[in-house]
């Protein structure tokens, strides 16, 4: 089943990270899946798990692209997934202290992450990036 389609809306032009943003999706469809078929426990656990290796590997990936690229406004950047890290981590803390509602939180959190930071923020370094090609 899938529940988010990839859409051209989410496509920045730039092979490598269009991948990684496709896992994503992937990662939130897997996700609900598994919660579908009852797994509620094992869902939970894929998926944040999935998602901090995920953080972790694309953030960093993310950044240091822009850094090489010079894309003037990378520190800004940085500090909108600084924020995204550190919400993610009070979320994660409250779920674990027993708090169901922040699972959901979570999950919506990462939701609008995914639809309004790629196509508002990282589309800003994909059109400095793609307009600055020779
Ligand atoms: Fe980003």
């Amino acid at each position: 089943m899938v529940l988010i389609e990839w859409s051209e809306e989410l496509e920045l032009g730039i092979p490598e990270i269009d991948e990684q943003h496709k896992k994503l999706v992937e990662m939130l469809n897997e996700f609900y899946t598994e919660l579908e078929e009852g797994h509620k426990r094992e869902a939970i656990e894929h998926f944040l798990q999935n998602l901090e290796d995920y953080l972790n590997y694309h953030l960093d990936y993310e950044e240091k692209f822009m850094e090489e690229k010079g894309f003037p406004e990378t520190e800004n950047h940085k500090k909108v997934h600084q924020m995204f890290k550190k919400l993610y981590a009070e979320e994660k803390k409250r779920y674990m202290d027993g708090d169901p509602k922040a699972l959901r939180e979570l999950v919506a959190f990462t939701f609008s992450w995914l639809f309004s930071h790629i196509m508002k923020t990282d589309r800003k370094y994909a059109e400095y990036i793609n307009n600055t090609k020779s």
